[in-house]
């Protein structure tokens, strides 16, 4: 950091329940014009202290960035939305997903509409499923208490995998300019089937129960996977399966977008017999991937051959974390990469219904993909695509 930053820093310790903190911070802001209000603090202290920076007159012409979980339910958010907007205005609050930060994530939605060509193909008539994993081979790292209170489908499914889902998910923006990317993804939440319990398979790492802070009989989940369907013209009838969990065998984030095999098997070697029809595959972390399969003769008389995958994108350096991108963006007003409010009660609306009712979660060696009841889920549908943790 350099010395002119470090001699512009302040610090200012208090109490979040004590209105003197706020009148201190009020005092040390100064003339301060725009300023901008990170609330990287415990969730349930979100409402209080966006009060308290209303009350003493820090809402004036400044922004709050609002950390996630933005709510724990349907309820929740909607209150916390409401308190919100009743102390700053929808555009001076940033609600952050740092998925969305990710240079990975932000090329789905350029990808997908700065081509023409995947177009005629991208909907029912040709992709028969969409998968995404990401997976974790660690465990929940000291964060026990907090992970206690929020579990798989909350602290990454309803806002990082749902946001994946709804870039690749998403009608074309009508204009240039975010509010029209906001509206789409926000009518792909809107669209999304309610879960139910039979929709989402549960699971806890053995040992999940002496991390500090965890309870000794937890239900908590550490795995979590799910089938969605979008009941949209576009999507009617495609299975999204989405899943998550921590100390899988591998650390790493990928889509797979399978197309449709041909409707006639006119070779004896011809996909899905062999495993997989044709798909994109985007990896998301830790690097970045574009690849497209398909198949493609091997030389000789017989007619069988191979899945190859076309390499669209390798490995790309992020220039900036996402972090310092979305801090960065809010700080200059620009919303692009943030949630909005229609978009995360649609969202929570979606899981609502199993954040209540849900089967108990079954347990699961840690290094593996997770309980095996997972792969009874999808497997109407196929098998699941594990990512490597290599470069892939
Ligand atoms: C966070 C979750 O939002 O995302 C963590 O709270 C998770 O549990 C993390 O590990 C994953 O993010 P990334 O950027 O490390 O893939």
């Amino acid at each position: 950091m350099s010395h002119h930053l470090l001699s512009l820093l302040k610090y200012v310790g208090g109490d979040y329940n004590d209105l003197v903190t706020f009148k201190a911070l009020k005092q040390t802001l100064g003339d301060a014009q725009r300023p901008a209000h990170y609330l990287a603090i415990p969730p349930a202290l979100f409402a209080k202290v966006i009060k308290g920076l209303g009350s003493s007159g820090l809402a004036d012409q400044a922004r709050v960035i609002v950390e996630k979980p933005f709510g724990r339910d349907l309820a929740s958010a909607r209150e916390l939305n409401r308190i919100a907007q009743s102390v700053f205005p929808e555009d001076s609050i940033f609600r952050i997903d740092h998925y969305l930060g990710k240079e990975a994530i932000m090329n789905i939605l350029y990808f997908r509409f700065a081509n023409s060509f995947l177009e005629p193909i991208w909907n029912r008539n040709h992709v028969a499923s969409v998968q995404i994993t990401l997976a974790e081979g660690f465990g929940v790292k000291g964060r026990g208490t907090f992970y206690e209170s929020a579990g798989c489908l909350r602290d990454v499914i309803q806002n990082h995998l749902f946001q994946i889902v709804a870039l690749l998910a998403m009608e074309p923006p009508a204009y240039q300019g975010f509010g029209a990317v906001h509206s789409e993804k926000a009518k792909v939440f809107q669209a999304m089937r309610p879960l139910q319990q039979d929709d989402v398979v549960r699971g806890q790492y053995t040992g999940y129960r002496k991390e500090p802070g965890v309870a000794k009989d937890s239900d908590v989940e550490t795995f979590c996977a799910l089938r969605l369907f979008i009941d949209s013209w576009r999507w009617q009838g495609v299975p999204w399966y989405l899943r998550s969990g921590k100390c899988l065998a591998a650390t790493a984030a990928e889509v797979l977008v399978e197309l449709k095999p041909p409707p006639q098997r006119l070779f004896d070697d011809s996909a899905p017999a062999d495993g997989r029809a044709n798909y994109l595959r985007f990896r998301l972390s830790p690097n970045a991937a574009v690849a497209l399969a398909v198949r493609v003769k091997r030389a000789g008389k017989e007619f069988v051959g191979d899945q190859r995958e076309l390499s669209l994108l390798d490995e790309q350096p992020n220039e900036e974390t996402p972090y310092e991108r979305l801090l960065g963006d809010a700080m200059a007003g620009d919303g692009a990469l943030f949630t909005r409010e229609d978009a995360v009660e649609a969202a929570w609306a979606v899981v609502n219904p199993v954040l209540e009712t849900h089967h108990p979660a079954h347990s699961y060696k840690p290094g593996s993909w997770g309980p095996k009841q997972a792969d009874a889920l999808i497997a109407a549908d196929g098998i699941w695509h594990n990512p490597r943790s290599v470069v892939a």
